[in-house]
């Protein structure tokens, strides 16, 4: 069953990943703000409908948790995690940076088991099923190996909501700064999982995130040989808002800066 389901997640990614070049840097792409910060176009929808419908019609007793809001309540074993545009803003800036992302995640083993992130604009298809391992166009990838967060790439993301200097992520972001080779700013919590997934970045943290940006990405990290877990180092968890995920070799330094 789960590797049906990766097959489909797969599928209608790449289908989607179409509806997100078709509008891409398109003057007909229409942006609408859901506040000062946070973007949504026409193409965020078009995309979501895309693939509620066409998961809803393949599997009619999954449930579905989509970013702008077409949920589907239903009692079968698995819950669909979309992200039908995971980079709005790099889309709506015409930054090449931005992806499909979906999981599915098992109530009964309550983890992730299959996910996909695609990113259309340069045809990187990230693929993962739990216990099989994680590729990229079909080609097994690795975290990378490096063990001293001193020359390691990390990356990182901030909320929408910006104007709490508490709560923003300017305090990790300091710490982490001085103590590390480099650091960037993406603009796709997922591409950037599946970056630390295929070993261009060594690690990354994020806090606020949801579901849908984590889901699949969590997956193709572990899957890829990585570690992933909430802040303070406890069990990673979806449908709580923090991640920081690394090769492993580095996990345990992220962990000690965030708890500084
Ligand atoms: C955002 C991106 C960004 C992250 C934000 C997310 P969206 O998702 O993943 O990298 O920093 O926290 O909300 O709004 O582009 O789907
Ligand atoms: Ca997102
Ligand atoms: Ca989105």
């Amino acid at each position: 069953m789960e590797e049906a389901l990766l097959n489909f997640a797969r599928q209608i990614a790449a289908e989607a990943g179409k509806i997100l070049l078709s509008g891409f840097r398109s003057k007909d792409t229409v942006i609408s703000y859901k506040s000062r910060t946070d973007l949504l176009t026409n193409i965020d929808t078009s995309s979501e409908e895309f693939l509620v419908s066409r998961i809803s019609d393949a599997f009619p007793d999954h449930a579905i948790v989509a970013e702008e809001g077409s949920n589907k309540e239903a009692s079968g074993e698995f819950i669909w995690y979309i992200d039908p545009l995971d980079g709005t803003n790099n889309f709506a800036h015409g930054i090449p940076q931005f992806c499909v992302s979906i999981g599915v995640l098992s109530r009964a083993a309550g983890k992730v088991v299959a996910g996909a992130v695609y990113n259309p604009c340069l045809d990187e298809m990230f693929t993962a099923r739990r216990g099989h391992g994680a590729f990229l166009n079909g080609k097994r990838i690795r975290v990378s190996i490096l063990d001293d967060i001193g020359v390691c790439l990390i990356a990182t993301g901030f909320p929408y909501k910006k104007d709490d200097m508490k709560t923003n992520n300017s305090r990790e972001f300091s710490l982490f700064l001085p103590r590390i080779q480099g650091i960037r700013r993406m603009g796709s919590a997922a591409v950037d999982l599946c970056y630390v997934a295929c070993g261009r970045f060594d690690g990354y943290w994020e806090g606020w995130l949801n579901p849908w940006d984590m889901a699949a990405g969590s997956l193709i990290v572990q899957e890829a040989g990585g570690t992933v877990t909430r802040y303070n180092g406890a069990a990673f968890d979806p449908t709580r808002p923090e991640i920081v995920a690394s090769n492993g070799l580095i996990h345990a330094q992220m962990t000690e800066i965030l708890s500084l």
